[in-house]
C-alpha cells in the first residue's frame, strides 16, 4: 500500500506558499487564513514547523485583524470567526498568543443569539460550526465565562436527530462536518453525555466504504477530508475501534501526489491543502508511525494545546 511521502508533502508546502500567483493561490487568496492553518498543522504534525519563518507568518497574521477584533482571510478582508479561529491557531502553534488584545477578541462573544446559537460575523447566518468556532477560540483564550455556555450548549443538543447525528440548525439532516463541530463544542465544554455514544458511533462507522475511505452522509462518495470529521468525532465519543483502520490508512495514502506531494479528496484527482492537511491528520489520528499526535476536539497537536492548558 506504500508510505506516506513526508518529504513530498513537506515540498508541496512550501511550494504552494512561494507561487503567490498560482492557481490555487488565487482560489485560496480570500481563503488564506484558512490556508495558513492547514499548511502549518500540517508541518507541525510532519515536524518541520521549525523551517517555517514565525515572525513573517505572525506579522501577516496581526495585519488581518480588524478594529473589532475579529480576523479577515487575508489582509483587507472582513472578519468572519472562521477566520479568527485559524488565526488563533496559528498563533497557538508558534506559542505566540500572547500577541493577541484578547479583550478585543473576547467581543466574538457578541454573536452569541437568545437561543445560545451564533452567527459567524454582523450578517448572521447561524450555523453549528460558528458554535463550535466561538467556543473553541473562547476556550484557548480561557475566556469561556464571556458566553453563556448552558444556552450554547443546549441549542447544540437542539440540533440532534434521530439517528444519532446532528446538523447545522435544528432539523437540519445529519452530516459528518456539523457532527465533528457539535461532539467538538460538548467535548470542550465537558457535555459529552447529551451525545448517544452507540447510536452516533453506529451512524459515523456506518460512513465508511469498500474502499476503506470515509464519507460524510449516506450515498456520498468518500473524501479524504471525511477522515477527520469522522474519525476525530468517533475518537471524542470512544468508538474508534468500530471502523477497519487498515483500510482508512491505505485509502489516505491512495489519495497521495507520489511524485509532487499533497493528498487529495480521493485517488487520482489533483491535490489541494485542504485535503492534504485533513489526510496527514487523519493518519494521525490512526497513530501513523513518525506523526505527532494531534487533539480530535481542538484540531491541534497535542503537545499545543497541553501547552495551553498546562502550561508545559
Ligand atoms: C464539510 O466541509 C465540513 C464541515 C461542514 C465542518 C467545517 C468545520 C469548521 C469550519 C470548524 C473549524 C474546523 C477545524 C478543523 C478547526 P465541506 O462542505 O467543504 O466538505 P465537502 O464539500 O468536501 O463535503
Ligand atoms: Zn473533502
Amino acid at each position: 500500500m506504500g508510505e506516506l511521502k513526508f518529504g513530498k508533502h513537506v515540498k508541496y508546502i512550501f511550494s504552494i506558499e512561494k507561487e503567490k500567483d498560482g492557481f490555487e493561490s488565487v482560489v485560496m487568496e480570500h481563503l488564506r487564513m484558512n490556508g495558513a492553518y492547514w499548511g502549518l498543522t500540517t508541518l507541525d504534525v510532519l515536524g518541520k514547523l521549525g523551517a517555517v519563518d514565525q515572525d513573517e507568518v505572525v506579522s501577516w497574521i496581526m495585519q488581518c485583524q480588524h478594529e473589532s477584533g475579529g480576523f479577515g482571510g487575508n489582509i483587507g478582508h472582513d472578519p468572519h470567526v472562521l477566520y479568527t479561529l485559524s488565526a488563533i491557531q496559528v498563533l497557538a502553534l508558534f506559542d505566540k498568543i500572547d500577541v493577541l488584545d484578547v479583550e478585543k477578541l473576547v467581543d466574538i462573544s457578541s454573536l452569541q443569539n437568545e437561543d445560545g446559537s451564533f452567527t459567524g460575523d454582523i450578517w448572521g447566518e447561524t450555523d453549528t460550526r460558528f458554535s463550535y468556532i466561538a467556543i473553541s477560540s473562547l476556550a484557548i483564550l480561557q475566556r469561556l465565562d464571556k458566553i453563556n455556555v448552558e444556552r450554547a450548549v443546549k441549542y447544540i443538543v437542539s440540533c440532534k436527530n434521530l439517528d444519532g447525528g446532528f446538523g447545522c440548525t435544528p432539523g437540519a439532516e445529519s452530516h459528518a462536518g456539523q457532527i465533528f463541530c457539535c461532539v467538538g463544542a460538548l467535548a470542550i465544554t465537558g457535555s459529552l453525555h447529551h451525545v448517544d455514544k452507540d447510536l452516533l458511533g453506529w451512524w459515523l462507522c456506518e460512513r465508511q466504504v469498500k474502499s476503506g475511505g470515509l464519507n460524510g452522509q449516506p450515498e456520498k462518495l468518500p473524501d479524504v477530508c471525511y477522515s477527520w470529521w469522522v474519525l476525530s468525532s468517533l475518537i471524542m465519543i470512544d468508538r474508534v475501534h468500530w471502523i477497519d483502520k487498515d483500510k482508512l490508512i491505505e485509502f489516505i495514502l491512495d489519495c497521495q501526489d507520489r511524485e509532487n506531494g499533497g493528498i487529495s479528496d480521493r485517488p487520482d484527482d489533483a491535490v489541494d491543502i485542504f485535503h492534504t492537511y485533513f489526510g496527514v491528520a487523519g493518519l494521525s489520528l490512526l497513530e501513523y508511525p513518525g506523526l505527532k499526535a494531534i487533539d480530535p476536539a481542538y484540531a491541534l497537536p497535542v503537545d499545543v494545546v497541553n501547552r495551553i492548558f498546562l502550561g508545559k
